[in-house]
């Protein structure tokens, strides 16, 4: 019925639009002189084109929008349209290597393609985007959709702090020489290892005590109960709390522990505690502070640079080089970075952070609690003014099925790059309505005349769109919504 409808009324346009065509062309024939000849035609040549562009303009959409209504191959139709204006857009986007950082305020993600809520020119980042977890197989671009998340940040004043999984000095240089082109002291720009060790133990008593505490695993009641109390006994201290690992395992020595406290309310806790369990904490920490030295992560006499002296910090686990230190390392990191944040003796609260971990997949795979971990830093970082980025390859690099729950429908928002497997994502971003058309066939294989057309679910954003995308383009879901962009990359060699 529609078809038949819609051929009539092109019939119908079809025959007022050459009708209109010869009324204009009748005062050239009938045109009494020379000069109202050239008149007439100079009116014609003006009116003709705006006419015929409209109406090719309007016979062109309604053509297309015929094509995407019929039922069997309609959707095909649909996406080859989207698919062109996609790329057509990209085609711009890329020659455009000056994107904005920021508008409005906002960090700018990259050029819109196409989306469930049409934008502007440029994607920005929305405030309620809080975590975002970039997925995407290897080169498919998801390192240089954080540097420009990175540069972004840093153009609002931001603090950002990256903690890189991927051993990838290139990328921590280019990191590091974008933020000093950007006119921050060389002082405020730091990065491990090139800036020399870290100090992972500022903070009053308490805090390092907590932090020490959750270096390690403790995994039995009793062995926590020890820790804890000899912890809260060194940190302690009247003359404060241990500035290095070396100097806590100098202190957890029985004799030392026993006379600091002899006389005081302590005194028979500490005298109380058993030689054995006090050498077992004290092993513990022998063997955390000689791998972190050892790497030059930490320095023996608590020297070293921390988040609150750098505007842009980088730093990266040697977890190729060196898988076990890597993971001692990146927890005793995390730990400081989460008090760090919270920390308004540390920290400016009127500066926000953007922290970045990048391909969180290679701490999970080496230590599972690490990945507890920091699950536990997302959710604690939306109270903090912080904003938490990882980069993932697969949702497995997110941890196990209670950690991915937590971290993707916690509100997390998805940067998807090109991936083998994006089902999840594409559940991200809810369903619709569609209509999925059957062709009958008999036992012959023979096409029958009668088909079938039904109603049914389908992802508004397709899967094969996010397994097809090009290097560089990334679909930002959020809120159940999916916006298309082409991220450009950060130029590196951009004048300050
Ligand atoms: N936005 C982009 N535009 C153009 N090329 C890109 C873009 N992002 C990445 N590339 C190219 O792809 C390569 C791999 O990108 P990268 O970000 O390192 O991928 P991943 O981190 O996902 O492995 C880069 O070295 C670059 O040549
Ligand atoms: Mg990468």
């Amino acid at each position: 019925m529609f078809t038949i409808g819609a051929a009539f009324s092109a019939v119908i346009a079809g025959r007022w639009y050459t009708e209109a065509w010869w009324a204009m062309t009748a005062p050239l024939s009938g045109a009494s002189s020379t000069r109202a000849w050239w008149w007439n035609l100079l009116a014609l040549v003006v009116i003709a084109p705006p006419v015929g562009l409209a109406a090719g303009m309007w016979g062109r959409t309604r053509w297309l929008a015929l094509l995407a209504a019929h039922p069997i191959n309609g959707r095909a139709h649909a996406e080859a349209e989207a698919e062109r204006i996609r790329e057509l857009r990209a085609r711009h986007a890329h020659a455009d290597a000056d994107a904005p950082l920021v508008l409005d305020d906002l960090p700018v993600l990259g050029a819109y393609l196409d989306g469930d809520n049409k934008s502007d020119r440029w994607v920005t980042l929305p405030t309620g985007a809080a975590h975002i977890v970039a997925i995407g197989a290897t080169g498919s671009g998801k390192t240089q959709s954080l540097l420009r998340l990175a540069a972004a940040h840093l153009a609002l004043g931001w603090q950002v702090v990256v903690i890189d999984a991927k051993e990838d000095p290139d990328t921590a240089r280019a990191f590091a020489a974008h933020a000093r082109r950007t006119g921050l002291p060389r002082r405020t720009v730091r990065t491990w290892p090139q800036d020399g060790p870290m100090d992972l133990l500022r903070g009053d008593g308490a805090a390092v005590r907590d932090r020490l505490m959750a270096t390690a695993a403790w995994t039995e009641p009793y062995y926590r109960a020890v820790a804890s109390t000899l912890l809260t006994l060194v940190c302690d201290d009247p003359d404060g709390p241990p500035r290095s690992l070396s100097e806590l395992v100098e202190r957890l020595d029985p004799v030392a522990l026993r006379t600091r406290w002899a006389g005081t309310p302590r005194g028979p806790v500490a005298a109380g505690i058993k030689d054995p369990d006090i050498q077992g904490v004290r092993f513990r920490f022998f063997s955390l502070a000689a791998e972190l030295e050892v790497i030059g992560a930490t320095s023996p006499d608590g020297d070293g640079w921390s988040w609150e002296d750098a505007t842009a910090a980088w730093v990266t686990l040697p977890t190729s080089t060196r898988a076990s230190t890597a993971g001692a390392f990146g927890r005793a990191a995390l730990v400081d970075l989460i008090a760090y944040l919270r920390d308004l003796h540390r920290r400016d609260a009127t500066r926000p952070i953007l922290l970045i971990v990048e391909e969180l997949g290679a701490v999970v795979s080496a230590d599972p609690s690490t990945a507890l971990l920091v699950v536990e830093a997302l959710e604690r970082a939306r109270s903090a003014r912080c904003r938490t980025v990882v980069s993932v390859q697969t949702i497995e690099g997110l941890g196990d099925t209670d950690a991915r729950a937590r971290i993707l429908h916690g509100g997390a928002a998805v940067l998807a790059h090109r991936m083998p497997a994006p089902e999840p994502v594409s559940e991200l971003a809810g369903t619709r309505w569609a209509l999925e058309a059957s062709l009958g066939v008999d036992a012959e294989g023979r096409m029958l005349d009668a088909g079938s057309v039904r109603e049914q679910h389908t992802y508004s954003l397709p899967p094969d769109t996010l397994r097809r995308l090009p290097v560089g383009h990334a679909v930002l879901v959020h809120d159940s919504r999916w916006t298309h962009v082409a991220v450009p990359m950060l130029s590196t060699d951009r004048a300050s």
